[in-house]
């Protein structure tokens, strides 16, 4: 088991009246004038925001709103978003919403306080010495970015989606309430279970065999979304089930199921390229590239694929033909992909087949220019890259 420094100072409040106590965590947390941040239109249609602007005048605080984050959040509004709270002297950000809310109130919460160009922190150029406090109501559980420290900008100059990662930015308070959740279009639904488990996924498979209990924790989730995703999606307020996906999601990307392990995230830096170019869902994304990521790189460690395949998907041992083992697992997630109405390849995914053109340019900018690999259970180079991307153009 690798060392590790394990730190989730977020404040988690979970269950069906969670979100009636986000006035005062708001106040607890320091906010005196706070942006509500949110997204298109699922929060104003269901109610949740006009509810939790309410508790934040009757706590007697002050607030402004800003709407109209997409999915694959936008430069841009980032930029209106700390112009406008400068103005009006905010000084807490409070994100109603998603991965792309949160990720976009984290890049705001960077940039208030800094004099020079907020991108400049996701390219690796400037290093942030300050955030403002951001607090979370959570209403898809999928990225993980309520408890994690990252934040993913897409740069419209460019098509550049990058993430960012500093414990700076780890929301205060995470307020999460499975009910919310109910009115997730089955495939917003789906999209999300395959994110958690890629974001566990990503940790589980590397040349660590040593993590009895990390494994344990890691497969029991994998387990958990995996048979919860049905039930919800014939049911879509099983409050049970979307409650076991909810946490499921925080637990997924707090780091806990990457205690010891070094992760891998091959498969999300390959699919932050294709979300860039054709503005898909991240998980549907990742649905689209990861058995093709498996199948090139499982001989790096087959006994992981083999556990994972008995542990996690049920394929029965093969003990003469580890190979054949690991190889069904992969098959099994294929299966699990279709049958919880995500895309298996990228083609499904857009539509068409990519070009070999657009292969080469996301690996381009994958491997910045072959200045970097991506992925640590085998390291790939931009010519790996263009190999992944062609084995998912299906
Ligand atoms: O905009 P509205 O109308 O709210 O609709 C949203 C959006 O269209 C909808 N939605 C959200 N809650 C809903 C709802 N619809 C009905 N009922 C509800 N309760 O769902 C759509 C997707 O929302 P989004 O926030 O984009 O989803 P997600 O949480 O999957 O976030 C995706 C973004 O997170 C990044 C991804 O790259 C992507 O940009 N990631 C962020 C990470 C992080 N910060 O740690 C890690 C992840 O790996 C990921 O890369
Ligand atoms: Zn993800």
């Amino acid at each position: 088991m690798k060392d590790f420094h394990f730190y989730a100072p977020t404040e988690v409040v979970f269950g069906a009246t969670a979100e009636e106590q986000t006035g005062k965590l708001v106040k607890k947390h320091g906010g005196n004038k706070v942006l509500v941040h949110y997204g298109g239109k699922s929060a104003e249609r269901s109610g949740l925001l006009d509810k939790i602007c309410k508790q934040l005048d009757s706590e007697g605080i002050g607030y402004i709103k800003l709407g109209g984050v997409v999915p694959n959040p936008r430069l841009s509004l980032v930029h209106t978003g700390i112009s406008l709270c400068r103005q009006k002297g905010i000084d807490f950000i409070l994100a109603v919403g998603g991965g792309s809310v949160i990720d976009s109130a984290k890049a705001i919460a960077y940039g208030i306080p800094y004099d020079g160009e907020v991108w400049n922190f996701y390219t690796g150029e400037a290093e942030p010495q300050s955030c403002l406090p951001v607090g979370v109501v959570l209403t898809i559980p999928a990225a993980g970015s309520e408890m994690s420290h990252s934040s993913v900008i897409t740069n419209e100059d460019g098509d550049i989606k990058i993430g960012y990662s500093n414990n700076l930015s780890r929301p205060k308070f995470a307020v999460m309430n499975p009910e919310r959740t109910y009115t997730l279009p089955a495939y917003q639904t789906a999209c999300g279970a395959v994110d958690i488990m890629m974001h566990t996924m990503e940790r589980y498979f590397s040349h660590e065999d040593d993590m009895t209990l990390t494994d344990a924790m890691a497969e029991s989730l994998l387990r958990t979304v995996k048979d919860s995703i049905f039930e919800v999606l014939v049911n879509p307020e099983d409050y049970r089930h979307r409650a076991q996906i909810m946490w499921a999601g925080s637990l997924a990307h707090n780091d806990l199921t990457g205690c010891g392990t070094v992760g891998d995230f091959a498969t999300h830096e390959l699919e932050h390229e294709l979300s860039a170019m054709f503005d898909v869902a991240h998980g549907a994304g990742l649905a689209a590239l990861w058995c093709s990521w498996a199948r090139y790189v499982y001989r790096e460690n087959i006994s992981r694929f083999v556990r994972f395949a008995v542990n996690v998907m049920g394929v029965t041992n093969d003990f003469t033909h580890p190979g054949h083992t690991a190889l069904a697992g992969i098959e099994a997630v294929e299966n699990f992909y279709r049958a919880i109405g995500m895309p298996t390849g990228i083609g499904q995914l857009i539509g068409r087949k990519v070009t070999d053109e657009e292969i080469g340019e996301m690996a381009r900018k994958c491997s910045h220019d072959s200045n970097r690999t991506v992925g640590n259970l085998k390291k790939l180079t931009r010519e790996d890259m263009i190999a992944v991307y062609k084995l998912a153009n299906g």
